[in-house]
């Protein structure tokens, strides 16, 4: 559908690094007495509260010329730590599995909107490994671990999430035997990947369809690490380009982690042109990526492919808007425990900017194409649904105002520089 008055997008730009790559890199790196050396780490402001983590983890972390340089101590300090994680839930439950395997008493708190987020799901697990680990009621944080002597265990994720995968294969470098983590479905494999960049053992299987990822007790080596662009950074900005005619936009150094590509798959079956070069060399690989706009049609999306979209499922929504024919999502319930309920606040965001859409108890409907209207909308508080009203804001006649916009800055602090850029 074509949406007069529109400037198209287009140029060259890069986004900072990626968040759930920063998150393991920084976290892992304290856990090791070797230096690492992290460049290109994320400016997303989740990613403060694992460095400070670190420190508290008695990392001596410190940046020069555009490096991150982490030493962790040779033991994790004994005595209470109690660790703010801020707004950031990658940092709280990976933190769980490093605080579980060490002996002494830890507190994870959090800004009110961490403390809301289920925290059973690592609890559960760490638990069944021997440490003691008490929730707040409803199982939120705070989490007041007591850890040590920890067992191995094989463990089969109810719900399909890298960062459960993450707290109990962290949990495992310090476990006695093998640990051994299975996921019916795929999901983010950062910190596999940088676990065997620092020298670690980790065995994948395959059984019916079913990965496993075994781990020992490993003392980990340094890292070196590039941080590719964070994909989930450069997915809103791919969405920009295929939501405004005549956009054509190239966002270089992109995570080019096959367990991140999927939204550049699902605008491919949209109808975008998508155009991704050569991966660069690393455990972390990047490649430039340039999307173009072209007409846009409905696709479906269920269970099965959306541990891998999760994070990007908001923009397609609005994506859906655009497109001919009724997008459908289904299987995505996940989407109720992210910052906030992403399902009713994307829903309802975009009704009122006269989007034809429904929302079902694990997942959306949207129906398009529509020309969208201007109108007052708000992110709740979410980084991404925040960019993802940001972007309606190019299509709509009238224009748009996102309330808290301020928490774009999670994920995505130079949203706004890098739109006027291409704009
Ligand atoms: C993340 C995993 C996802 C994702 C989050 C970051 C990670 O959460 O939504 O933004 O870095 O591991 P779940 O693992 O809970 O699905």
């Amino acid at each position: 559908m074509s949406t007069p008055g529109v400037r198209a997008l287009l140029g060259a730009c890069s986004v900072s690094g990626d968040k759930s790559i920063s998150h393991r890199a920084v976290l892992l790196a304290a856990l090791s007495p070797d230096q690492s050396r992290i460049r290109g780490l994320a400016t997303a402001l989740d990613c403060r509260a694992s460095v400070r983590a670190a420190v508290r983890l008695g990392a001596a972390v410190v940046e020069r010329d555009g490096e991150l340089l982490i030493r962790g101590a040779p033991e994790l300090p004994r005595g209470e730590v109690c660790i703010d994680c801020g707004r950031s839930g990658t940092t709280m439950r990976l933190l769980a599995g490093i605080l579980a395997a060490r002996d002494g008493a830890s507190v994870l708190l959090g800004e009110p909107q961490l403390l809301a987020r289920p925290m059973e799901r690592v609890s559960e697990p760490l638990r069944a490994m021997g440490a003691r680990v008490e929730t707040a009621p409803g199982g939120r944080a705070p989490l007041r671990i007591r850890g040590g002597g920890l067992v191995g265990i094989r463990y089969r994720l109810p719900v399909a999430s890298a960062q459960v995968k993450s707290a109990v294969l962290l949990a495992g470098l310090r476990a006695e035997g093998r640990t051994v983590v299975e996921e019916p479905v795929p999901t983010r494999d950062h910190t596999e990947r940088l676990l065997v960049a620092m020298g670690a053992g980790v065995e994948e299987g395959w059984q019916e369809g079913v990965r496993s990822i075994a781990i020992g007790p490993t003392q980990l080596g340094g890292l070196d690490l590039d941080v590719p662009g964070d994909a989930s950074s450069a997915a809103v900005l791919a969405a920009a380009a295929a939501l405004v005619p005549g956009s054509c936009v190239t966002v270089r150094s992109v995570s080019a982690n096959p367990t991140r590509t999927a939204f550049l798959s699902l605008l491919v079956e949209m109808g975008a042109a998508v155009e991704v070069g050569e991966s660069g060399p690393g455990a972390e690989a990047a490649a430039d990526v340039t999307v173009r706009h072209r007409p846009l049609r409905a696709v479906e999306v269920g269970t099965d492919r959306v541990p891998l979209l999760v994070d990007e499922l908001p923009l397609l929504g609005l994506l859906a808007t655009q497109a001919e024919g009724t997008t459908v999502v289904e299987g995505a319930g996940e989407l109720r425990f992210k910052e906030v309920d992403r399902i009713s606040g994307l829903t309802e965001g975009l009704r009122r900017l006269g989007a034809t859409v429904e929302e079902s108890r694990d997942g959306f409907a949207v129906s398009g194409p529509t020309r969208l209207h201007g109108g007052a909308v708000d992110s709740l508080g979410d980084h991404r649904l925040a960019m993802v009203f940001s972007l309606a804001g190019l299509l709509a006649a009238g224009g748009v105002t996102v309330a808290g916009t301020e928490f774009i800055g999670d994920s995505f602090p130079e949203f706004r520089s890098v739109m006027r850029s291409l704009q």
